[in-house]
């Protein structure tokens, strides 16, 4: 039987912590959906599937180096920093983040697994070759072969890295208190992922200013923002 009461980070040994856009909105940077929502301004059908790169390159990196431009602005914030603070205290603490954002890892966070990649990685399909990036604006543009590189972010209608989704499926499975934070839980097959730890039993908690089309599915639901509900669990 569950009892209403906060979860505590203390009570916990393997936790997980599946982050969304809304931790990173106290950062500055603008969540996808809802008010100012970066989708709200953007039609992903121009400028993040790969049918629009195909189609204008130059578009889709002037769109992604606004992003850079904007993240690069920003720094982490409490919500970050508590996380990685429990990871350094709870060894067997995990993170699985739809985030792009690169935040995490700043914050100190280690073993991220970046579930949709990184706004500062980027790959040339042609030559198979993946690279860190974090010059803003991305300069050049195209690789030594000619071929444009590209972000190395799962945009719309890309398949996720089997490796990522394997390696959450696993810390999911294994974990005995789950945290989502700041995700509104629509985008599959990432929103899939938490069932796996409510089918485990695992304690899990939703961590949102608002109710999302998921949260029924939560034994625990703070209503609030990311930073201070994460304070309230320590
Ligand atoms: N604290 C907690 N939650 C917040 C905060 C905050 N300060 N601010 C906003 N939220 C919540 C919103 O209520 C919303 O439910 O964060 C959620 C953000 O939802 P989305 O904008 O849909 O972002 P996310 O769920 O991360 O999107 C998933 O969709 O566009 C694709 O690949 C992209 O990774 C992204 C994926």
């Amino acid at each position: 039987m569950t009892t209403n009461a906060t979860p505590r980070f203390g009570d916990f040994h393997r936790i997980l912590f599946f982050t969304g856009a809304g931790l990173s909105a106290e950062s500055g940077i603008p969540t996808y959906r809802g008010k100012g929502g970066v989708w709200t301004e953007y039609d992903y059908e121009d400028y993040a599937c790969q049918r629009a790169f195909a189609r204008d390159p130059e578009k889709v990196w002037d769109f992604h180096d606004k992003r850079r431009a904007a993240v690069a602005r920003c720094e982490p914030n409490d919500g970050h920093r508590i996380i990685a603070d429990v990871q350094r205290e709870r060894a067997d603490t995990a993170v699985v983040t739809q985030n792009i954002d690169g935040l995490h890892a700043r914050s100190g966070a280690r073993d991220v697994v970046e579930l949709h990649g990184s706004l500062w990685r980027v790959r040339c399909d042609r030559e198979r070759v993946v690279r860190d990036d974090v010059t803003v604006p991305m300069t050049p543009r195209q690789c030594s072969c000619g071929a444009y590189w590209r972000p190395d972010i799962v945009w719309f209608e890309d398949a996720l890295d089997p490796r990522n989704l394997e390696r959450a499926q696993e810390l999911l499975l294994a974990c005995d208190l789950l945290v989502s934070v700041g995700t509104s839980g629509v985008v599959y097959p990432a929103a899939e992922l938490p069932r796996i730890a409510m089918r485990s039993g695992a304690t899990t908690v939703e961590i949102n200013v608002e109710d999302t089309p998921v949260s029924a599915l939560y034994q625990h639901r703070l209503r609030g923002k990311a930073s201070e509900m994460l304070a309230a669990m320590r």
